[in-house]
């Protein structure tokens, strides 16, 4: 089943000698459960994309499709955007950007909370989320107590809260080292794999790749399809 559908997609930022094309004709599909890693050099585009597809950048021109619903057309939005993101995306930024002043459990479950689950039921999944994501021995520590891949683990708790088709990782690793990244890395997979979520990950790094579905490369705005081969990834060390 197709999830997230991208045709010709376009962001200019700022117009005239100063306008800066961040997106040039992005077409993009993606299936439920797929993992998708997102490559290239710094400034290509990768976060622009995946704001514009949330809608928290307004594209410029081009169509976005979620699960067959036509939620952007030729800067027309169809939908109530705080609710669509509520209800249908995931995210997990480089910078955990959990709130300081609630627990890991509390994080978690704000994000239930704000989608209409009340404060017991949100608390009670919140924890086996945490559970599931082995993390539930730290669910009363504040962020600040946490190491920087627990910090990880309870952003991918809130971005799971409310079960979207949706997940957009923008370099979850790359505050942390290759160990813990590789597992982060390893955890996405598994939600994947075993919640039917669609995952597009931003990576800088090509070990970080392995196990993806598909690859993506992009340059100067533009999107192509990549393999492993190409963008030279090594298979792991045995
Ligand atoms: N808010 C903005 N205003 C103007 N230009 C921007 C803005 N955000 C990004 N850009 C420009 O768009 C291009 C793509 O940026 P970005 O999507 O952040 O790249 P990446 O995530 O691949 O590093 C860059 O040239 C960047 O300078
Ligand atoms: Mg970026």
């Amino acid at each position: 089943m197709t999830v997230l559908s991208v045709r010709g997609l376009g962001k200019v930022f700022g117009s005239g000698e100063l306008a800066v094309t961040a997106l040039d004709n992005v077409n993009l599909d993606v299936q439920a459960g797929e993992l998708v890693a997102l490559l290239g050099p710094s400034g290509s585009g990768k976060t622009t994309l995946l704001l514009c597809v949330s809608l928290i950048l307004d594209p410029t021109a081009g169509a976005i499709e979620i699960n067959g619903k036509d939620i952007y057309r030729d800067g027309r939005i169809s939908i109530d955007v705080r609710r669509f993101r509520r209800e249908n995306v995931g995210f997990i930024f480089q910078a955990h950007n959990l709130i300081p002043f609630l627990s890991a459990l509390d994080n978690v479950a704000l994000a239930m909370q704000l989608n209409g689950v009340g404060k017991r039921e949100s608390r009670k999944r919140a924890r086996e989320l945490l559970d599931y994501l082995e993390i539930s021995h730290r669910a009363e520590y504040m962020p600040a107590n946490l190491s920087g891949g627990e910090q990880q683990r309870v952003a991918i708790g809130r971005a799971l809260a409310n079960e979207p088709p949706l997940i957009f990782a923008d370099e979850p690793t790359a505050s942390l080292d290759t160990g813990r990244g590789m597992k982060v890395m390893e955890l996405l997979k598994r939600v994947a794999r075993e919640k039917n979520s669609a995952i597009i990950a931003v990576t800088h790094d090509m070990r970080m790749i392995a196990g993806f579905d598909t690859l993506y490369h992009m340059d100067d705005g533009r999107l192509t399809r990549t393999d492993a081969e190409a963008v030279g990834a090594l298979a792991p060390p045995h």
